[in-house]
């Protein structure tokens, strides 16, 4: 059986040789179907390579449809891109390394970045009464978030009281309240995104509810002395007149 293979090979052998074919070598490896596993801030090298064709025949590669600007000498068989550091935006890019005489000689890889939702800290929201209220988290993940929550001082935020509003979109999930009441809304708020990757990650929102000011409406007083002042102008002038015509 071993030997069947053999001969099959040396068989097969000359044929492919004399095929022109590109392929990528990357590291890390790619999976069967051209997937490469990777993270934020790894590093991803592929290197194209060339066969049964001439060394000097050009390559190109590009990253989505779009062309990667290469060096001069970085045009031939050997051709090597390097994605340093991997960000999330490199998630599902597709690179292809193909003849610059003929696309249909071509190969692609595309990578898949996993990465955690940007959830940490905390920060301090003063808001005054009757103003809406609004928080929000990052969820956006690879693999998906497979939960979402609010607590208000440590229990699940109600949605049956309160007013409140909960959004998730797949890229922020929020927490809205239209008009802020001191006695329902005050207090530490935490949001709280899972990934099948990442552990439960956690941001804190300090929240003080302020006395109501009166806002001075400044814009319409300015208005107001404008049209009073231009008024009192227009009566002294035309008073004026009237004095300078006696004087005739
Ligand atoms: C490009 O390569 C394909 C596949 O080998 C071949 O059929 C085609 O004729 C080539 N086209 C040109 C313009 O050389
Ligand atoms: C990407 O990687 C994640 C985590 O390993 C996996 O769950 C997901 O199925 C992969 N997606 C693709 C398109 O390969
Ligand atoms: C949350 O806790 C703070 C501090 O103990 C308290 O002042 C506030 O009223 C609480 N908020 C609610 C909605 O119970």
């Amino acid at each position: 059986m071993k030997l069947m293979v053999g001969i099959t090979l040396l068989f097969l052998l000359p044929f492919c040789a004399s095929q022109t074919s590109v392929h990528i070598d990357s590291t890390p490896k790619p999976s069967t179907d051209g997937v490469i596993q990777t993270t934020t801030q790894s590093n991803v090298s592929l290197v194209c390579i060339l066969t049964g064709a001439p060394k000097d025949e050009e390559l190109v590669w590009l990253r989505n449809g779009a062309m990667v600007k290469l060096n001069d000498e970085n045009k031939q068989s050997g051709s090597s891109v390097c994605i340093s550091p991997v960000i999330q935006k490199d998630e599902g890019a597709t690179f292809t390394c193909q003849l610059k005489s003929n696309s249909s000689h071509s190969a692609s890889v595309t990578l898949n970045v996993t990465y955690c939702p940007d959830v940490s800290g905390s920060e301090e929201v003063t808001l005054e009464e009757e103003e809406s209220l609004n928080l929000q988290c990052d969820m956006k993940a690879n693999p998906l978030v497979t939960s979402v929550s609010w607590k208000l001082n440590g229990t699940m935020v109600d949605l049956s009281t309160g007013g409140f509003i909960i959004s998730n979109d797949g890229i922020n999930t929020k927490l809205y309240v239209k008009k802020a009441d001191r006695s329902m809304h005050e207090g530490e708020y935490q949001c709280t995104v899972t990934s099948p990757i990442c552990e439960s990650l956690s941001k804190t929102f300090q929240v003080t509810v302020t006395d109501k000011t009166i806002k001075f409406p400044l814009m319409p007083m300015i208005a107001g002395l404008v049209v009073v002042g231009l008024t009192a102008l227009l009566a002294i002038v035309s008073r004026w007149r009237m004095i300078a015509r006696c004087f005739k």
